[in-house]
């Protein structure tokens, strides 16, 4: 089975938008293996938009863009390769890509083939300029023309969670899809996507991820999405993007929540904190748990509404529990166990312990009450224990 679990990577679009070429795909390569990203699961590099040329060539097929990839996609393929990563690239079902490059509509089958014998390993189908109005048929027409190709390629969907993608994606093929509009580098997006998404999460199961967009940890305002968002411009040099903390509160929820973990930002140069989060043993064991579970949303939260508390249940038998502070200040978070289905008088309760710092909080009876810092959130391990 092709994504068993959630697939995670590195894509282009997020940082480098248009601005893409060999040279920073080599580069990226190589620090993908030399920072330990891959041997953490990011397998995937990934190609979006603006790789091509603006015209098909003489026999009607996709050629590369021959200043940005002067020996053309194969030669890059290869090299991704030979540093034991797969290949990832991009096109759409419409009459041209988001950014105006040639697209698949009415040629997918001879992309497909294109794309095979470049040796990818994941196409990403975006949605632009498409001219009719079955979303479902688009997409399902790629997939049958990617898998008369014989090789292996996740399917990764991209129609921005049109037409309810969640019920059909994996009926037509899909391994991922995207279930929202576009992620922007600060905290709002961040918690419109995820919030949107709460509701579906139940589709979402191995073979077949709802995916919430890429991330856009460790990007600090420097990335080309941060000209397109509106706090950015009015900020101008001034925007910074998310706080280590709401990148934390941003990788932790795509954990919980099973999506797939693309990486944005520019991994030549990461801070020790974005390398310490993306990283994170803990929470990529959260998010590649074998079972991919939708967590329990906790309904009772003391008041503190806007919150997410959660719960999830992971294969080994543990719970992995979220405390998600979207508020500006310091909160007491609560997970009252009766709302996971743990009767206090049961004689059991949870033990704690902390992925971020790895310390063991103990048993907690009753309830699990933390403290979260603004913008912020704990994660925990948690396992249920007797306690009388
Ligand atoms: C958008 C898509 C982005 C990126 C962009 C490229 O539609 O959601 O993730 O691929 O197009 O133009």
């Amino acid at each position: 089975m092709l994504a068993k679990t959630p697939p995670m990577g590195w894509n282009s679009w997020n940082t480098f938008t248009k601005d893409i070429n060999e040279q920073l795909i080599f580069e990226t390569a190589d620090k993908m293996v030399s920072e330990g990203l891959r041997d953490a699961g990011y397998e995937y590099l990934v190609i979006d938009d603006c790789w091509s040329e603006r015209q098909r060539d003489e026999n009607g097929q996709l050629v590369a863009d021959h200043i940005k990839f002067p020996h053309g996609m194969k030669y890059v393929a290869d090299y991704v390769h030979s540093k034991g990563l797969k290949f990832g690239m991009y096109s759409c079902c419409g009459l041209m890509t988001c950014a105006g490059y040639p697209a698949s509509f009415g040629h997918e089958f001879d992309d497909a083939n294109y794309f095979a014998s470049v040796g990818i390993d994941l196409l990403k189908y975006d949605n632009c300029y498409h001219p009719s109005s079955e979303s479902k048929l688009s997409y399902a027409r790629m997939a049958l023309a990617l898998r008369q190709t014989g090789r292996d390629i996740i399917f990764s969907l991209c129609n921005w969670g049109n037409a309810e993608v969640w019920k059909w994606a994996r009926s037509v093929g899909g391994h991922m899809y995207r279930s929202t509009g576009d992620i922007m580098d600060n905290f709002e997006s961040i918690k419109k996507l995820s919030n949107s998404q709460k509701e579906n999460l139940g589709y979402s199961a191995p073979g077949c991820f709802n995916d919430i967009d890429m991330l856009v940890a460790g990007m600090s305002g420097t990335g080309n999405i941060s000209t397109f968002d509106p706090v950015a411009m009015t900020n101008g040099a001034e925007y910074k993007g998310c706080t280590d903390g709401e990148y934390r509160y941003h990788f932790a929820m795509w954990c919980m929540f099973s999506s797939p973990l693309m990486i944005g930002c520019d991994v030549r140069n990461m801070s020790p904190a974005t390398k310490a989060l993306l990283l994170n043993k803990e929470l990529i064991a959260i998010n590649q748990d074998e079972d991919a579970r939708p967590p329990i949303f906790i309904a009772d939260n003391h008041g503190l509404h806007d919150n997410t508390i959660c719960v999830k249940f992971l294969a080994d038998g543990t719970y992995a529990v979220g405390m998600f502070n979207v508020y500006d200040r310091k909160v007491t978070a609560i997970l009252p166990y009766y709302e996971m289905g743990l009767d206090p008088l049961c004689g059991y309760a949870l033990e704690y312990t902390d992925v971020f710092t790895g310390e063991n909080l103990g048993v907690r009876r009753d309830y699990g009450m933390f403290e979260v810092e603004p913008h912020d959130c704990r994660v925990f391990r948690a396992r249920l224990v007797k306690v009388k």
